[in-house]
């Protein structure tokens, strides 16, 4: 692979992060330096995708840490909840924002409790958000392992969004990750990328990626896959998630409930590629999952050109769920999990 891109980096003066509502056309990277920073680029999407709003809050609380002035363990505690309330209000499908705040937290009680010393705990804080991203990436390459294994050689998937490495730790990705898995084993995979309205990360950001990588790629409108489907000319989809409930209903990009539907008409498997920080076995259903609804201008504008006549009502949800039995499977970096995922999902937790 020639990008092994990582979208979110710590450095000394802060978290590094690729300005990803400005791709494809400019490479801008920005240093953040407060937490309140890091929550305002996961809030304005300059980091997106579940698995990299993870890592990024997580360097959040890190930074939070670090920026504390004092010796009471105590008032570091406040400051702490006080920045992870805050960052958990940036995006609220997510559940890797969730699962790194509260493993954070996780880490800071035993810290505390150990009777560590404030300046200890701000190093054991950072080493846990990197050992949160350095572990992202490995799931990742677990993921693009077993999940390339599912694909045929010299076939075309259809994919939704970016589930690429942009939208996690790096390297791989989920959906993407499955995708250069499958080039890694040798196999001729080419992609049909969903442009992905109203935020164009499929037109913005897979298309970049997957070209950047010398591997195949044609954009389509999100209108187009019933047709190319029926041609026959997907033979698999695989997508990312924000969240996957207990049961296996799985959220994700506005769309991909669209895209499923479609391709269990056409007798298409629908895989779905996530790390298991994704899975959230706390919502029993899909129906448990909040759902992001985003400013109305994303639908009515691209950047500052007016597509819509001003005023007229405007929804704007961010993302959709996908009931389970439409998902043919579920690719962690625990293996391959099909149906029923109430069990196969629990045991992947255990194993
Ligand atoms: O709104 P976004 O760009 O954060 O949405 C991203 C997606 O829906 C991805 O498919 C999902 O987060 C999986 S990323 C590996």
């Amino acid at each position: 692979m020639k990008l092994n891109i990582i979208p979110v980096k710590w450095t000394d003066e802060g978290v590094s992060m690729l300005d990803q509502r400005l791709l494809p056309t400019e490479e801008k990277w920005l240093t953040l330096r407060t937490y309140n920073e890091v929550a305002a680029g996961i809030k304005d999407m300059v980091v997106r995708g579940a698995p990299a709003i993870g890592v990024s809050a997580a360097y959040g609380v890190a930074l939070a840490a670090k920026t504390f002035v004092g010796t009471n363990v105590d008032d570091l505690e406040e400051e702490l909840d006080f920045a992870s309330d805050v960052l958990a209000k940036t995006r609220p499908t997510a559940v890797n924002l969730f699962w790194a705040l509260d493993r954070m937290k996780r880490t800071f009680q035993k810290a505390k409790s150990e009777g560590k010393s404030v300046s200890e705990i701000k190093q054991i804080l950072l080493d846990d958000a990197k050992a949160i991203h350095d572990e992202d990436i490995e799931s990742q390459r677990l993921i693009a392992q077993f999940g390339g294994e599912l694909l045929d050689d010299n076939s075309t998937v259809l994919t939704h969004c970016n589930a690429g490495a942009l939208a996690t730790g790096g390297v791989w990705g989920t959906a993407l990750g499955v995708i250069r898995g499958a080039v890694d084993q040798g196999k001729k995979v080419s992609v049909i990328a969903d442009e992905t309205r109203p935020y164009l990360q499929g037109a913005r950001l897979t298309a970049w990626e997957l070209m950047e990588d010398d591997i195949p790629v044609t954009l389509i409108t999100d209108n187009m896959s019933g047709h190319i489907m029926k041609k026959g000319g997907v033979h698999a989809v695989v997508v990312g998630s924000d969240r996957i409930a207990a049961n296996g209903d799985v959220a994700n990009k506005i769309g991909t409930y669209m895209v499923a539907v479609l391709a269990h008409r056409h007798g298409i498997p629908f895989y779905v590629a996530a790390p298991l920080s994704t899975v959230d076995l706390n919502c029993p259903t899909g129906e448990d999952i909040p759902i992001e609804e985003r400013d109305e201008r994303e639908v009515t504008h691209i950047k500052e050109n007016q597509l819509a006549p001003l005023g007229v009502g405007v929804s704007n949800y961010a993302f959709d769920v996908t009931p389970n039995d439409l998902v043919t499977a579920i690719i962690t970096e625990k293996g391959v999990a099909k149906a029923p995922y109430t069990e196969t999902l629990k045991a992947q937790f255990a194993s």
